[in-house]
């Protein structure tokens, strides 16, 4: 039995007439840009995501760029996010005009450490004559922060918020992996939604996602409606109508077919979700006590939604290939930290400068995680791990 790492025809085959559907009506109406298929599947997301807006655009990079140029970092700005990231977090902050800079993960949940964020802003910013927060490592302002809800768990949020809240700066959500995650803020004493707690976050569509596009696609949330006129216009050549531009922007639309495809998939989010959530708890029970494993942690206040279920072993090399060779998928998010990418050779990071997401980096392996996943086929990955663990290593 070969077990895919991702299949992403049972939930197309699932819904094929509905989808099938949606092809036909565009084609038929001709309606490709823009149009009322576009505007009911931003309405319906805003719901779900319990967020004032939704801007749909051509993907999950496009909504961070766009999200941090409505929010008004200007040019030569610091935003700060973690090196344990897709390289799109840090491209849509560079292709922004900003500068990246970068604080480590937290051991546990993989995500922003708040104690480091609390540590870069008391100890490697000053504050100038003109109360601007500078970067001693860059001497640019910083003026926001990029939490990323990394494989489908929150950052946590009610601690940036707080500390952004302190140094004045702007949060923008990289959600791009977390579409329905919760987090229990207990500030406001309830669970809120990724994509509801900062000035404004990123959604992105990319097929593979919890909720996937049979193309590129993305979404802004936010409940700022300025902002969410801005990225409206950033979306369409800055145009607020036709041929009438206030700016220059992109063309940043989401195409109308993958709205319509979108809106058919996403009633079935939460229950997706709450299979992916079911698989989970499969995979920690039946690993739990294995010591050559470390399983995902999720804290009190979180509810993820395992876009990834991520474990860590010490010969990660060997337990790939030995699930290769039982026909089992498996990869790895993500190989080589940002701070260490040639693509960012000029910042001029160094081996060691972010310890925690380096030593993970070497040890992660992301396990089949889909909705569809039978509970044979994941009895059969356990079994397989299980033996690769507890089989007798040379040396
Ligand atoms: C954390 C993160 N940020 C941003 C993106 C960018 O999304 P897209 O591929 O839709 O541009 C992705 C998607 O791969 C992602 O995983």
């Amino acid at each position: 039995m070969e077990i895919p790492f991702l299949d992403l025809i049972a939930p197309h085959v699932e819904l094929e007439q509905e989808l099938t559907a949606i092809i036909r009506r565009v084609l038929l109406t001709a309606g490709f840009v823009g149009g009322p298929m576009v505007e009911e599947f931003e309405k319906a997301f805003r719901t779900f995501c319990d967020a004032g807006h939704c801007v749909a655009v051509s993907s999950g990079t496009d909504a961070l760029r766009f999200a941090l140029m409505a929010s008004g970092i200007q040019p030569g700005d610091v935003v700060i996010t973690v090196p344990n990231t897709f390289i799109a977090t840090t491209e849509a902050i560079s292709q922004a005009g900003a500068l990246p800079e970068f604080v480590d993960i937290d051991e546990q949940t993989y995500n922003m450490s708040v104690d480091k964020l609390q540590q870069f802003l008391e100890k490697q910013c000053t504050w100038d004559k003109s109360g601007k927060l500078i970067s001693q490592r860059s001497g640019r302002p910083v003026t926001a922060v990029v939490p990323v809800h990394l494989y489908g768990q929150m950052a946590d949020m009610d601690s940036i918020v707080r500390l952004a809240g302190k140094y004045g700066l702007t949060v923008i959500e990289d959600a791009c992996q977390a579409h329905g995650a919760e987090y229990f803020s207990k500030k406001l004493n309830r669970w809120m939604k990724a994509g509801s707690m900062g000035l404004a976050a990123a959604f992105s569509f990319y097929p593979g996602k919890n909720l996937g596009a049979c193309g590129e696609g993305g979404a802004v949330t936010t409940n700022d409606a300025t902002l969410a006129g801005t990225v409206k216009m950033l979306r369409d050549h800055g145009q607020v109508k036709k041929y009438y531009h206030d700016m220059e922007g992109y063309n940043g639309r989401l195409d109308a077919i993958q709205a319509g495809l979108l809106h058919v998939k996403l009633p079935h989010l939460a229950g997706w979700n709450a299979q992916r959530r079911d698989r989970a708890a499969g995979y920690n029970q039946s690993l739990a006590g294995n010591k050559a494993v470390s399983l995902p942690f999720e804290p009190a206040w979180s509810r993820a939604v395992y876009h990834l279920y991520v474990i860590r072993t010490n010969d990660r090399e060997g337990m790939m290939n030995h699930l290769k060779s039982a026909g089992i998928g498996t990869a790895i998010h993500y190989p080589i930290p940002l701070h260490l990418q040639k693509a960012y050779a000029s910042l001029n990071y160094r081996e060691g400068d972010f310890p925690v997401t380096e030593h993970i980096a070497s040890e992660i392996v992301s396990l089949p995680m889909f909705p569809q996943l039978t509970e044979e086929q994941q009895s059969r990955v356990v079994e397989e791990i299980l033996a690769f663990t507890t089989k007798p290593h040379p040396g």
